[in-house]
């Protein structure tokens, strides 16, 4: 599969699915424009690479302008943009609603709802000027199912979902395909967190009582969710649009696993 000659946005780039998807489009071919937060992070990302196949712009990308700025970055280099991978976002509070905080909910809302939205609006106006392409959004299993105790990062990862379909609907005809990636338990600074944080000084243990509950046992490799969204960027994938790809070891088959169950 490769993705030679395409010019790819990743936000939420110095992540761990987002670093691992720009070293993986930059292994096949792409160039990227990265963008996250932190310019360190990114110029170290960029120092790792050839230096002529990544261009990085560091902002918050909650911001609208931002957003527009990065298409323009885009345009103004290579003349078109041909993928984007609208990836960055957090996880918020663990808590279950009655006690969740309105100020974290907006700010998880924002993040991971909203700047999907910007990143859209901006990204299909330069698709539309060109010969199409391909825009994948980063969901989650908690956007087709819930878990509990996340109440804005359920809500704004099935918003992607919705905001998913809308634009594969309206924009099918222009040639620009809109897909989302759907990871299960990854094993990035994101988890880390959650396990930090339902630890209570033992993440090892909430680790391992998630990987329990995955079929195949382990969490996602970044790479994992990276290798889904390169073939989603790629021609390979050219009449598939506005749907989820689930990359979960088989999480979302069942109701509970055999190993839950007291046989054997
Ligand atoms: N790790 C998982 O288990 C998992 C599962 C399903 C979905 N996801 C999703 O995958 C995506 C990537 O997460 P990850 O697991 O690589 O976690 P990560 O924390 O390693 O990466 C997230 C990146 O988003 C960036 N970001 C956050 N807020 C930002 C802002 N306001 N402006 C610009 N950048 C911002 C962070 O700086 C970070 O580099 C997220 O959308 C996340 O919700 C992760």
């Amino acid at each position: 599969m490769s993705l030679e000659g395409k010019i790819a946005l990743i936000t939420g780039a110095t992540g761990g699915i987002g670093a691992a998807t720009v070293r993986g489009f930059v292994a096949k071919g792409a160039t990227v424009i990265a963008t996250d937060l932190d310019q360190a992070l990114l110029d170290a990302l960029a120092a790792s690479l050839p230096a002529d196949k990544i261009v990085t712009l560091a902002g918050d990308i909650t911001e609208e302008a931002l957003n527009s700025q990065l298409v323009d970055l885009a345009l103004e280099k290579f003349g078109r943009l041909d993928v984007a991978f609208l990836n960055a976002g957090i996880g918020g509070e663990l808590a279950p609603t009655h006690d969740y905080s309105t100020a974290m909910f907006e700010k998880v809302m924002r993040i991971n709802c909203t700047s999907v939205f910007f990143g859209l609006k901006y990204v299909l106006r330069a698709m539309l000027g060109g010969n199409g392409g391909s825009i994948i959004c980063t969901s989650s299993v908690q956007g087709l199912q819930a878990c509990g105790y996340t109440p804005a990062y359920t809500a704004a990862k099935h918003a992607v979902m919705g905001m998913v379909r809308n634009a594969a609907l309206e924009y099918a005809r222009h040639n620009i395909r809109v897909n989302a990636v759907n990871p299960g338990a990854t094993d990035t600074n994101m988890m880390q967190v959650v396990a930090d944080t339902l630890g209570h000084g033992n993440p090892d243990k909430v680790r391992n009582a998630f990987e329990a509950s995955v079929p195949m046992g382990r969490y996602a490799r970044p790479e994992d969710i990276a290798s889904m969204v390169a073939y989603l960027a790629a021609d390979e994938s050219a009449y598939i649009t506005g749907m989820p790809h689930v990359v979960a070891g088989g999480m979302t088959t069942h109701w509970c696993t055999p190993m839950q169950l007291p046989v054997n």
